[in-house]
């Protein structure tokens, strides 16, 4: 197989991992610790999910009256939509409602909606839970989830990790609450790092899960997933506990890796300094620093600003001297690199965020 296929089938697989009750517990649960009312009366859409095996349907529904949500929705996605099919199968729960449609089961989406004591067991809760064949495959990109998502306060899922632009940008075009999970890398997509620089989408509670579940059974270890959101939560509250400069050099932790001997050097082409580590950001620093992207876990936005990137070819990243107008570049140039070398080799190849102490 060329590469690209090969690459190709990787995402389509990738798009098919599921998330694990737990993860969705431990991070859903931090915003409700910080505030209780975060989603009381509020609207919840789950879209891109599978709602008879889904673990954010079964966490949202079982506790739909302790968050005291107004109405639960989710939708699936057409099995023959999809485009890794593998262990994929009409659920026991579709098969035997009176329902069940065969055919619509392969080319339509289904949505589930939760609102109301149907049951009238006295609670809301999984029982209660209804479901039809959407008109359509449960696109998040069709007219029918469009209306949903319109109607919808908030919204949470895994969305498949091959759109998560467009995913992106359709939640933004709404200007609606969410939380979904997406890989670490999206942090320098030119499309989605000016709404971290600006504070308006920020990293979530947890580091993101680290095993997700494989629709033909087993997990798949992602290491490097992460939530992301606009709502507010405890930890950005909370300011990084930091020493001064001089006491990082003396007291580190970090003196036998070789990242250190790059500590609070100068780069050449942008007035920063080099901090490799996010524990060894100095206190007593008030210029630029260029530090690892993982420092968006630990962020404080009244501890710190964020003011760039180092990534060529983002157009929110650096430039690396001032351009007449004439002669502007299209996009900044300050490479991923940076430009500290030692021994004629650059020192990274990460993209790197630029922040600066708040006065
Ligand atoms: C990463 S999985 C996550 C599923 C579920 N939200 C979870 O976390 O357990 C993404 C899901 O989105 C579905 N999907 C892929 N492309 C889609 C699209 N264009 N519109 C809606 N859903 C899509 C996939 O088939 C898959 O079920």
């Amino acid at each position: 197989m060329p590469n690209t296929t090969l690459q190709a089938a990787r995402a389509a697989k990738n798009d098919e991992f599921y998330t694990q009750f737990y993860d969705i517990e431990r991070e859903v649960e931090a915003y409700v610790q910080y505030n209780q009312d975060v989603f009381r009366g509020k609207t919840v859409l789950l879209p891109c999910d599978d709602p008879d095996c889904s673990n954010f349907t079964r966490y949202f529904a079982q506790n739909f009256e302790r968050l005291g949500l107004k109405k639960l929705i989710s939708t699936s996605y057409a099995i023959e939509s999809k485009q890794y099919k593998i262990g994929l199968q009409t659920s026991l729960l579709e098969e035997q409602s009176p329902q069940y449609d065969p055919d619509k089961s392969k080319t339509n989406g289904k949505i589930f909606i939760l609102d109301s004591d149907r049951t009238g067991d006295g609670r809301i809760d999984l029982d209660d839970l209804q479901w039809k064949y959407l008109h359509d495959d449960g696109d998040f990109r069709s007219d029918e989830v469009k209306s949903l998502r319109d109607e919808a306060d908030v919204i949470i899922t895994n969305p498949p990790f091959s759109l998560f632009r467009d995913f992106f940008a359709w939640i933004m075009e709404a200007g609606k609450e969410f939380l979904i999970i997406g890989n670490m890398s999206a942090i320098s997509y030119k499309e989605f790092f000016p709404f971290i620089m600006e504070n308006k989408v920020w990293l979530g509670v947890s580091s993101g899960a680290k095993e997700y579940i494989k629709p033909e059974g087993g997990v798949q270890k992602m290491g490097n997933t992460c939530w992301f959101t606009n709502i507010d939560h405890g930890h950005r509250h909370q300011p990084l506990q930091l020493m001064t400069m001089e006491d990082n050099r003396r007291y580190t932790q970090h003196k036998n890796d070789r990242r250190w001997s790059f500590a609070y050097l100068q780069y050449d082409n942008y007035f920063a300094i080099k901090v490799p580590f996010v524990d060894a950001i100095p206190n007593d620093y008030e210029g630029v620093m260029a530090v690892p992207l993982s420092f968006l876990q630990k962020y404080c936005p009244t501890q710190f600003e964020i003011v760039g990137i180092t990534d060529r070819g983002n157009r929110y990243g650096l430039k690396s001297k001032e351009y007449t107008k004439e002669e502007t570049p299209k996009y900044s140039d300050l490479n991923r690199r940076g430009v500290i070398k030692q021994n004629n080799q650059y020192i990274s190849g990460f993209a790197e965020l630029l922040i600066r102490k708040r006065k």
